[in-house]
């Protein structure tokens, strides 16, 4: 069986997540996601046994409230995810700006999940006012009711009674990491640290960011980060600093669709870090093909 995954969001490391589970040491009991979006690595983790309780966090509220519908009343948000998708047959555009300005005044998980399946690239917009903007994708209907049960189904099967749920800021989550524990990071992405990300309602700095790895690497926590990635030659987003002493890896994520349609082949590639309490954790056991061999770290320049 297929790990669940019942929300469509932009950036969800699904893809990538059984790699990144071969960097969790043996005996990491508890998973910390501090970004959790649509929790995929801790969903893997829980699904291939590679740890026994998550805990998942996130500043958006309303998705944490998703969160906690799924897991503990999965028959009814499935059940309402089925009547909006009924309902908005025939009149699908109308339908999704309607569910949109009823979400906006009362915030209810299910209207989340109906947005999140049928809007741009499942991904998150918000306004100055902090109201959900993002367009719908008039080609996407949303997922059928019943793949969306059976989804929903399986992650509330892996994520009850495993699971413990915050709405903090990812500082705040840390502070709840033990050195048993294994910290993912996959914080929005770079270059918006100066002016407000409207992708989404919370944002971080690359300072502060790098701060609290600082601050994890004197506590012993073992952490891995995804952070800045690139399309072979051509790098997307700061390396972060070198004085963090994070080995680095790079994951090959597929074929990057821009160059393919340019007529190019090229690859993309995501950096993980690891941090060294992980690493001296994992010792020599580490298996790690060729081409993901730490390369030198490049120093931190300021903006
Ligand atoms: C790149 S996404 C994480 C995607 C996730 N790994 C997945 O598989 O879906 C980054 C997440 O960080 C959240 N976020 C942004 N700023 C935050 C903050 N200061 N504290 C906690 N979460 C934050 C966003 O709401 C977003 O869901």
């Amino acid at each position: 069986m297929k790990v669940a995954h019942p929300i469509p969001y932009q950036g969800s490391k699904r893809h990538l997540a059984a790699q990144i589970l071969t960097f969790f040491p043996d005996d990491a009991t508890r998973l910390l996601e501090p970004f959790a979006g649509s929790a995929a690595v801790a969903l893997a983790g829980l699904h291939h046994k590679k740890v026994a309780s998550v805990v998942l966090n996130d500043a958006n509220s309303a998705l944490m409230a998703l969160w906690a519908a799924i897991i503990d009343h999965p028959d009814e948000i499935a059940a309402q995810y089925r009547a909006l998708w009924i309902q908005q047959q025939g009149q699908e555009r109308a339908f999704y700006d309607t569910i949109r300005a009823e979400f906006n005044r009362t915030h209810h998980p299910d209207h989340f999940l109906y947005l999140l399946a049928r809007c741009v690239k499942a991904s998150v917009r918000y306004n100055a006012q902090g109201e959900f903007n993002q367009s719908p994708d008039n080609r996407r209907k949303g997922a059928q009711p019943d793949t969306m049960r059976d989804q929903i189904a399986h992650a509330s099967r892996l994520l009850i009674n495993r699971t413990s749920l915050h709405n903090l800021d990812y500082r705040d989550v840390l502070d709840m990491a033990v050195q048993s524990d294994i910290v993912y990071l996959d914080p929005p992405y770079q270059g918006v640290s100066k002016s407000r990300d409207p992708r989404y309602q919370a944002s971080i700095t690359f300072e502060g960011f790098a701060r609290t790895l600082h601050t994890l690497n004197e506590r012993g926590i073992s952490y891995i980060v995804s952070y800045d990635g690139r399309t072979d030659a051509k790098i997307y987003g700061a390396r972060l600093p070198a004085e963090l002493d994070l080995a680095h890896i790079e994951l090959e994520a597929g074929r990057s669709s821009q160059a393919t349609l340019l007529g190019r082949r090229a690859h993309t590639f995501e950096s993980l870090y690891l941090s060294p309490a992980l690493m001296s954790r994992l010792g020599k056991d580490m298996h790690v093909a060729p081409h993901t061999l730490p390369r030198q770290l490049q120093l931190f320049e300021s903006p």
